[in-house]
């Protein structure tokens, strides 16, 4: 059975078609990073993928199940999702606000178990963030909330966790923390990662699968040398870059005689 499961999915905002014909298949415990360009519809694979919205066509199985079937809760415990540029207009605390990822485990008017508290201290600890968790969100810095809704959703333990551009605010140290706490979770407990990334070398040295997208459609789709070539990036982003050997590193192609002209 495969963690995920995309069948022919099609969307379309009003009056604008995104995604067409989308078909993906992802194991459990892979680490996936969707690329492609601005506005080629890589937020709305996630939501689509989270249930957040309805495809017009097709259908998508999280752990075998329909989506459509599973009611909220039920979603929640199963799919983690860590939207993209996040602006929590609301004053909680970073230890509420990771708190909240236990929502989906608790009865109606029930508290928090001393199990939950220790899920919720854990996720904490695990992002660098427990030494925040007196600070109101509203008054961190931007990678200080990206960490703290990254241990939001850990705090859920979902099966499923999809990230959209998780790194993109963090310094270099967070982004191998984060990256590399995710990789763990997959081989260890065998969570079925799919994260948003615009560097693609990180995603081509964390992940074990890359997607990649272009105006609303998957390119190509495998482990990171087989999709990362020079001719897909020219495809797909057109752009000049050289693939470096033995690290597989994206570089750009400088014009080296127009800099020097300039
Ligand atoms: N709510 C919306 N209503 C109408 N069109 C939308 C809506 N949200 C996104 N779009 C459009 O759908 C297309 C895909 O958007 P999406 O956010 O999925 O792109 P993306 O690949 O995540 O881009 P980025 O890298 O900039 O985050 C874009 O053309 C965008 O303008
Ligand atoms: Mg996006």
């Amino acid at each position: 059975m495969k963690a995920i499961e995309i069948k022919d999915l099609t969307y379309s905002y009003p009056g604008k078609p995104v995604l067409c014909n989308i078909c993906l298949s992802l194991s459990g415990g892979s680490f996936t990073a969707v690329l492609g360009p601005n506005g080629c519809g890589k937020t709305t694979l996630l939501k689509n993928i989270s249930g957040y919205l309805k495809p017009q066509q097709g259908e998508t199985r999280l752990l075998g199940n329909p989506i459509r079937k599973l009611n909220p809760k039920e979603r929640s415990r199963m799919v983690g999702y860590i939207p993209q540029n996040t602006s929590p207009g609301f004053s909680f605390t970073c230890h509420q606000v990771v708190s909240m990822g236990r929502l989906p485990y608790l009865g109606r008017f029930q508290w928090e178990t001393r199990e939950d508290m220790s899920i919720v201290m854990e996720a904490m600890e695990l992002t660098g963030t427990w030494s925040l968790r007196g600070r109101p969100l509203s008054r961190l810095s931007g990678g200080e909330i990206q960490r703290v809704l990254i241990a939001r959703a850990l705090a859920q333990q979902p099966r499923i966790l999809l990230m959209d551009e998780p790194v993109s605010h963090l310094d270099i140290k967070y982004q191998m923390d984060i990256l590399g706490l995710v990789d763990r979770l997959c081989h260890t407990i065998g969570i079925t990662a799919v994260t948003v990334l615009h560097d693609i070398n990180l995603a081509s040295r964390y992940c074990s699968e890359i997607v990649l997208m272009k105006e609303g459609r998957i390119v190509s789709t495998g482990s990171p040398s087989y999709v990362v070539t020079e001719k897909n990036l020219e495809d797909v982003f057109g752009i000049q870059a050289e693939i470096i050997m033995p690290h597989h590193l994206v570089v750009p192609r400088v014009d080296r005689l127009k800099r020097n002209i300039i």
